[in-house]
């Protein structure tokens, strides 16, 4: 946390000056007002003659002190949220960096909905935190104790009083601040239900209007919903019951300093009706002190629990840990898998085992498989997207556990199975975060089939897509992924069954063009019809996690049973389709 504070600690420190002197300011008020009342009304020191220029003259003091006081807290807060705000700033923009490098497996861990909440809910309450700290506790602190160490300067009997109630006064704050503080992180993580029930629900909300889920869904969200506020209401509740109970408090201590003043006027022995209503406001002022304590603690462990969750994002390691080289090789392009065996973090099944497969620059290797039979996990190791539980991966013959990850992912182009697009228009989400001139994004969509489209819109190229691509049609959003491929250039390019949604022709037409323009890139494709895969150099057959056949299309319809089953199926499926 210090990392944090320390560049904003000098308008913390100005908020901390600002405050002590608008509590001093407010300290001092009561004694005035003490003077105002036992010499300017009632003359207690001049016969009971009152003063009237006294009181103008104390009067007029006591409001330029209350003005210089409201100009202090006003700094004061300006200075508390210039550091609390920064602080904030700093936290979010650190913790938004460390997610981007997060691995899978830790995204997957902490789930979406909570990262969201720690980014933002969560370091809002951290925020808080640092300004509540440094605007409550100082005044807190300064009020509390100024309180009483003037009240015992005014009368030492009403100093024992409030000194007495003082530990009971705690008692009770400690009491509800312990049956509160484990609800605290109960609400954060019921916080995180909402939003990953919200996350899910409206992303997916077509889905669920299609299948007529609202009902289920919305029962779901209620869910999550009662369960936040049932916890929050407990927390509510045990507040509510100490407010009063501390109103007793301090009532009981106004009427001890009544009776004792009263006791002392009448036995002559010091109090003056001044020093009774001066008791009065200091017990006020405590009672003002020890409410903010309340709402401080509230906010410092309610904060805490916060910190503590956004604290588990800055403080996770990277799981893969990045190499040293930075991917300059001579050979380009060249992948080889050597006994790999892999199973996903926390799963001990297997998903891959001992495969072998090396793959040549500018070669075309198509992967088929049944569905889940691992095609996408194999891809990935490519890119390092995870490490293999056995076994190297090595690109360009070196293992991919040895490259910089940005090195790594430099060299591979990766259009993934289910196609990411963002708010913005298409050329921006073809160029995507690199500079590329109009030309080189209209060159890769006509490679990706998608220049036709795109060209027949009304803005083109700069037609605004919706948030995640929701404006295009399935086959679109996969063409403008594959373009963003593509344009990249890179040695590598890895198609994960991202032809799917489009129709033979155009999926010819594509792997024609990519034939073309990038005979020096080396192309993996995932792919489920054969149409898609007949042209490629190999064909990789995946069968429960190992390498069943590789080779031609020829080679396998000869050699292979599995493919020719699936050739089969295929042609009479055609067959059937073309009547
Ligand atoms: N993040 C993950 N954590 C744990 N298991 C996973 C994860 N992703 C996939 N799996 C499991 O790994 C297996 C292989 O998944 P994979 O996505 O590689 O299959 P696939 O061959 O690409 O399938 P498809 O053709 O449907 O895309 C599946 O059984 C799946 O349940
Ligand atoms: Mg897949």
């Amino acid at each position: 946390m210090w990392k944090y504070i320390k560049p904003y600690l000098p308008f913390a420190i100005l908020a901390a000056l600002f405050m002590i002197a608008e509590v001093s300011m407010d300290l001092l008020q009561p004694s005035i007002m003490q003077r105002i009342v036992d010499d300017g009304v009632l003359g207690a020191n001049n016969n009971g003659v009152g003063d009237i220029n006294l009181i103008l003259r104390l009067g007029i003091i006591m409001i330029c002190l209350v003005l210089f006081g409201g100009l202090c807290g006003s700094l004061n807060n300006v200075f508390v949220h210039k550091s609390g705000q920064n602080i904030g700033n700093l936290i979010r923009k650190d913790c938004f960096g460390k997610i981007m490098t997060f691995s899978f497996p830790q995204v997957d861990k902490f789930g979406t909905g909570s990262l969201v909440t720690r980014v933002t809910n969560d370091i809002t309450q951290v925020q808080n935190f640092v300004a509540t700290f440094v605007r409550g506790f100082i005044r807190t602190f300064l009020l509390t104790f100024g309180s009483i160490f003037f009240m015992f300067r005014l009368n030492t009997q009403f100093g024992i009083i409030v000194l007495c109630a003082f530990p009971i006064i705690v008692g009770v704050l400690a009491l509800c601040l312990w049956k509160a503080n484990p609800r605290f992180s109960k609400l954060q993580a019921h916080l995180d239900k909402i939003n990953a029930v919200m996350q899910e629900d409206i992303s997916g909300i077509r889905m669920i209007k299609a299948c007529v889920r609202e009902v289920y869904e919305k029962l779901r969200f209620n869910k999550a919903n009662d369960d936040l506020i049932k916890t929050q209401l407990e927390v509510l509740v045990i507040f509510a019951f100490m407010n009063p109970i501390m109103n007793i408090l301090m009532n009981a201590v106004v009427v001890l300093i009544l009776l004792s003043g009263s006791y002392q006027i009448n036995s002559g022995s010091g109090a003056t009706p001044g020093n009774i209503m001066a008791g009065i406001t200091y017990t006020t002022q405590l009672l003002n002190g020890i409410l903010m304590l309340v709402m401080l603690f509230q906010n410092i462990s309610r904060g805490y629990a916060s910190w503590k969750r956004v604290r588990e994002i800055l403080h996770s390691q990277a799981q893969l840990t990045d190499g040293e080289f930075d991917g300059n090789t001579e050979i380009k392009g060249q992948i080889e898998f050597k006994d790999v065996s892999f199973s996903y973090p926390n799963s001990s099944v297997k998903i891959l085992s001992n495969i072998n497969l090396s793959i040549k620059q500018g070669e075309t290797v198509a992967i088929m498989g049944a569905t889940g039979c691992g095609k996408t996990s194999l891809v990935n190791l490519i890119a390092r997207f995870y490490d293999v539980s056995e076994g190297s991966v090595l690109v360009d013959g070196v293992d991919v556990r040895e490259y910089k990850q940005t090195a790594l992912r430099d060299k591979i182009a990766v259009a993934l199975q289910k196609s990411e697009l963002f708010r913005g228009s298409i050329a921006d989400n073809i160029a995507w975060g690199v500079t590329a001139d109009i030309e080189q994004v209209k060159t890769a969509s006509q490679i990706a089939q998608a220049d036709d489209f795109i060209s027949r819109m009304k803005d083109g190229y700069d037609t605004l897509v919706a948030e995640r691509g929701m404006s295009l049609s399935g086959g679109q959003k996969q063409r403008i992924a594959i373009a963003r491929a593509v344009l990249k250039n890179s040695e590598i390019l890895i198609f994960d069954d991202s032809t799917s949604a489009l129709d033979l022709t155009t999926e010819a037409r594509l792997y024609e063009a990519l034939r073309q323009s990038r005979s020096n890139s080396t192309k993996i494709l995932i792919a489920q019809r054969i149409a898609s895969v007949r042209s490629a150099d190999r064909i990789v057959i995946l069968e429960n996690g190992t390498i069943g056949a590789c080779g031609t299309h020829e080679d396998l319809l000869k050699s292979c049973k599995t493919y020719r089953d699936i050739y089969d199926s295929q042609m009479s499926e055609e067959a059937e389709k073309n009547g």
